[in-house]
């Protein structure tokens, strides 16, 4: 009997010891025909050793949704008690707290919070490394996104006239490895080579047919920045090339990116033929600041990328005829460092 006690304290410790921290993250429904999308914030890289200070400015800027595109804490590891902990020092700030009881939440993963620098689909705990996210950021147990062969999901919002999907990829389940190193990847014209896996390709091709107005794409790595060395698309052309064919053959209109993961802030464009102008903003700007950026031709608006903390905004007026996009780039102060307008009747073919 004793012997029998002592386990069954011993269970209870180990339980406990893997509990996770709960926080009351604000997600939302997947589907919110009532809420007419005025203002999505979004950023990546955040610390959690570090003070966040730009999440207070990211709430008083009161967006209808804020994004988390990816290393929103930094892991970097093998062990699951680990990356709990680092989730828990997190949702211990108070700017944290402040954010998520104001925003609703949406996030996807990068490298750091999947749980290693650069990592792809053979990073061995990334099932058990889905499960502490999904349940970090508040995903319902019974949600499809749980069986996913990743955390790849999709948002709605407004009714018909003004209806905005935001779709999450996810850039590391399924991602195939890179050709090079950590000092110097190179393009890969492997046609096996896949950023997203057939699953996703798939899901995001019906997607992509689903009548919207503005179709917002999260990609953790960037999307539009020409090839540097660094993680982005640019090391599988044949995957961008594939995105841009997904989207003429989808015959979708108002797509645009949202990126981070380079510690800097920037608008980039690219025009493929056949295709209306793809732009992809990125932010990059929760606390990691890089003063050495990558060279990017793609690059508008600004010379150089902003590097000091900040977060991305998307402000869209319904009000105007063309309804207008306004791609921001804010400053810890609330100060609009980066800003540029077009109507949405240039993201048509
Ligand atoms: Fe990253």
């Amino acid at each position: 009997m004793k012997a029998k006690k002592i386990i069954n304290i011993l269970w209870l410790t180990i339980l406990l010891g893997c509990k996770q921290e709960q926080v009351e993250i604000n997600a939302p429904a997947n589907d919110n025909p009532s809420i007419t999308l005025t203002k999505l914030a979004f950023s990546s890289c955040g610390n959690q050793n570090l003070e966040q200070p730009i999440l207070y400015t990211i709430a008083n800027y009161q967006p209808d949704v804020f994004c988390y595109v990816g290393d929103n804490v930094y892991g970097d590891t093998r062990n699951m008690s680990v990356l709990r902990q680092q989730y828990a020092k997190l949702a211990s700030k108070p700017e944290f707290a402040k954010l998520t009881a104001e925003t609703p939440i949406i996030a996807t993963w990068d490298d750091h919070d999947y749980g290693e620098n650069d990592a792809g689909t053979f990073y061995p705990m990334k099932n058990f490394s889905k499960d502490i996210f999904l349940n970090f950021w508040g995903e319902p147990a019974s949600s499809p996104r749980r069986s996913r062969d990743g955390i790849y999901t999709s948002y709605y919002y407004g009714d018909q006239e003004h209806r905005v999907q935001i779709i999450l990829l996810d850039n590391r389940y399924n991602r195939s490895n890179l050709d090079g190193s950590l000092i110097g990847y190179t393009p890969s014209n492997d046609p096996t080579r896949t950023m997203l896996g057939e699953n996703q390709w798939n899901w995001l091709k019906n997607e992509l047919l689903q009548p919207a107005k503005i179709r917002i794409i999260a990609s953790s790595t960037q999307f539009c920045v020409e090839h540097n060395g660094w993680e982005a698309w640019a090391n599988f052309p044949l995957q961008q090339e594939k995105m841009f064919e997904t989207i003429r053959e989808a015959h979708a209109e108002g797509v645009f990116f949202l990126s981070g993961d380079v510690h800097y802030g920037e608008l980039s464009k690219q025009t493929p033929e056949d295709l209306y102008p793809i732009y992809d903003l990125t932010s990059s700007g929760i606390t990691n600041i890089e003063d050495n950026p990558a060279p990017n031709q793609y690059r508008i608006v600004t010379k150089d990328p902003i590097m000091i903390r900040h977060f991305g905004a998307i402000e869209i007026n319904w009000d105007v005829n063309p309804v207008t996009i306004t791609y921001k780039i804010i400053g810890g102060q609330g100060n609009t460092r980066l800003e540029h307008t077009i109507d949405l009747d240039e993201l048509k073919f």
